[in-house]
């Protein structure tokens, strides 16, 4: 929050993260659909910074749709100008375009008769990728959103849940390593507990990936998470405000601004905080397999109660006390499939539901996917709010 606030300005926010993506820019864009009296899009100028997360937010009917549309050419526009990088890519063939774009929609937009695979291979395929590259590159995209490739391969869509077609969905849409991700409302069609997971792994490989995404969004709190800027729309795509998060919501641009962000804007400056601005515990760990006598033995030298079991990988899979490890010979590989786990680029609040939603006064952190960062007790959680709180309320 240390930035100078600029109500429509596009300061550079420095993520600290390598970017593979390009910038876009909007000149003038205008939508007209046939029969309309007013345009959907009027005119809009808007710079997206590469390798930047920007999250469209605004009323339902506003254009948002009809505007991310037009940035890959699913919609044509009526005037105006669009730039990826230095290229006007309004004059070019559209389909080449879609192809350097990808695209997410609600649900996944998967064709339910292609198998997973399928569906994730679909633009490689169109680009002339040889068979081995393809199948290489889906094994490790399914890796990347979180799907075991041997086991979900094979699947139809109709075999998933609502949160792993949406993972799908995002696999496809970066299975040519395009420099730009459009989403439209993503993870509007999950429960909220796996919006807030499917949200953390989008942090997490954009940490990975730097790309430049836009992500159309109903929900402001999900535009204050995973953007690094926010546009605040209006009818006709008008751009209202367009800041960082914390711009936004301590300086809105408009009351209309400040009635869309709503009245628990200083509470939800509290949402900005982050695991990674919270002093972790370390852990005793122990990978599957070893002998318990020797995990238990490292975890009493530094006073751990419990040890946090690796796989071979690297990933977390239970975190038994010591009285229950000591009963074992060697370090037993049984996933706790409740057992919490939110990632360095989590809220506070993420945590904290996390943690309530399983009953537990922790949470194990992840740095990336097979890289354990500590472990994050509700202790610290309640004392960096309260910090939080104190710091807003002076
Ligand atoms: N094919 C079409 N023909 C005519 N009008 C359209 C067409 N598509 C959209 N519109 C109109 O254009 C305006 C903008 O629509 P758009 O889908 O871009 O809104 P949106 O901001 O994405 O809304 P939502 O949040 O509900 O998804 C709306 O008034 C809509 O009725
Ligand atoms: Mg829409």
């Amino acid at each position: 929050m240390s930035e100078t606030t600029a109500p429509t300005g596009a300061t550079a926010v420095d993520t600290g993260r390598r970017a593979s993506g390009l910038p876009i820019r909007l000149e003038g864009v205008t939508k007209r659909y046939p029969g309309q009296g007013k345009p959907a899009v009027d005119a809009v100028t808007l710079e997206l910074p590469a390798g930047q997360t920007t999250a469209f937010v605004g009323p339902s009917g506003c254009g948002k749709t009809t505007l991310l549309k037009m940035i890959n050419r699913l919609i044509e526009p009526t005037s105006g100008k669009i730039f990826l990088g230095d290229e006007d890519v309004t004059g070019q063939d559209p389909d080449k375009l879609r192809r350097r774009i990808g695209y997410v929609i609600q649900a996944g937009g998967l064709f339910p008769h292609m198998t997973v695979g399928a569906n994730v291979a679909l633009v490689p395929k169109m680009l002339g990728w040889d068979k081995k590259k393809v199948a290489g590159r889906v094994e490790e995209l399914l890796d990347l959103v979180g799907l075991d490739p041997a086991v979900y391969r094979d699947r139809y869509p109709r075999e998933l849940s609502g949160g792993q077609q949406q993972r799908v969905g995002v696999a496809r849409g970066l299975a040519a390593d395009p420099p730009v991700l459009l989403m439209d409302e993503p993870f509007g069609a999950v429960d909220p507990i796996t919006r807030q997971r499917l949200q953390d792994e989008m942090l997490r490989i954009q940490d990975e990936l730097g790309k430049t995404i836009v992500c159309v969004t109903h929900d402001f709190d999900e535009a204050v998470k995973l953007g690094d800027k926010i546009v605040v729309f209006d009818v006709g795509a008008r751009v209202v405000q367009h800041g960082t998060p914390e711009e936004i919501l301590s300086n809105p641009a408009e009351q209309y601004v400040a009635d869309f962000v709503g009245a628990g804007a200083t509470l939800k400056q509290l949402t900005l905080a982050r695991v990674e601005d919270v002093e972790l515990r370390r852990v005793t760990t122990a990978v599957v397999g070893t002998e318990s006598a020797a995990a238990v033995a490292a975890a009493r030298a530094v006073g751990d109660d419990y040890v946090v079991v690796l796989d071979s990988r690297g990933r977390p899979v239970s975190w038994p006390t010591l009285a229950e490890l000591v009963r074992t010979t060697t370090v037993p590989g049984t996933v706790d499939t409740r057992l919490p786990v939110v990632g360095l680029r989590s809220t506070l609040n993420d945590a904290l539901d996390t943690m309530l939603a399983a009953s537990q006064a922790g949470v194990v952190v992840m740095g990336g996917r097979d890289d354990l960062a500590g472990v994050l007790t509700i202790e610290s959680v309640m004392a960096a709010i309260q910090q939080a709180r104190a710091a807003v309320a002076g």
